[in-house]
């Protein structure tokens, strides 16, 4: 019997988790599983236009509070489009970055309105919340040097140092607020070594699909 899964992956710049949701997606399908990836900001035509609202332009450019509105924007877009018919047809969709990445990045890094963040998700996510999200862990300093390595160069990667301190220890919180489907991945091993513990998340979800 098929049962959708939907997985995210979260984390800062530069900690792998790109790769891994690449490995992860052709792992399954190896095992048969109908797999969907897409990504955020993004995962859709509209979607993607925001997302180049998003990502360009000076690093001011937009207040936290009209991050918010966009991400969650985009959001809704993209789980209208993409995200809900892909689970509604029993796919496992992996996600790279959904909602917490707006909860990190907006309100712990940006000290944003955690309550907006919340009023919106119920509003716009309402019950369609990750089955699992794996949050990848790691010191900023090494990730934005591998950002910088693959020549990532957008508005958030700009920040500096102090924003992606912020970013790591409010992904932990939010780890921490939801537990219930988050598992922390320590990205400081080898991309053999990640793949592996993404692996060893997974396997326990995937009981009764495809
Ligand atoms: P990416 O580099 O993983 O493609 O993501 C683009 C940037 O957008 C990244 O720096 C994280 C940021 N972002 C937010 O600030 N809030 C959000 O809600 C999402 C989905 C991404």
């Amino acid at each position: 019997m098929k049962r959708a899964l939907f997985i995210t992956f979260e984390g800062g710049e530069g900690t792998g988790k790109s790769t891994q949701t690449a490995l992860l997606a052709d792992r399954l399908r190896e095992s048969g599983h109908q797999v969907v990836e897409t990504r955020e900001p993004g995962g859709s035509p509209d979607a993607d236009a925001i997302r180049q609202l998003l990502v360009s332009g000076e690093t001011g450019r937009w207040s936290v509070t009209a991050e918010i509105l966009l991400n969650y924007a985009a959001r809704e877009s993209h789980l209208h489009q993409t995200i809900v018919p892909a689970l509604e047809n029993g796919a496992i969709v992996i996600c790279d970055r959904f909602a917490d990445s707006t909860r990190a990045y907006q309100g712990y890094a940006g000290d944003g309105d955690h309550n907006l963040i919340e009023q919106l998700d119920r509003k716009i996510v309402g019950h369609v919340q990750p089955n699992l999200t794996l949050v990848f862990d790691l010191d900023p300093g090494i990730g934005l040097e591998r950002a910088g390595l693959r020549g990532g160069d957008d508005r958030f990667e700009r920040k500096g140092l102090d924003f992606h301190n912020r970013l790591r220890d409010g992904y932990l919180a939010v780890a921490g607020k939801f537990s219930d489907r988050c598992s922390i991945i320590d990205a400081s091993g080898s991309v053999d070594m990640v793949a592996a513990s993404v692996w060893q998340a997974v396997v326990p979800h995937l009981g009764d699909t495809g």
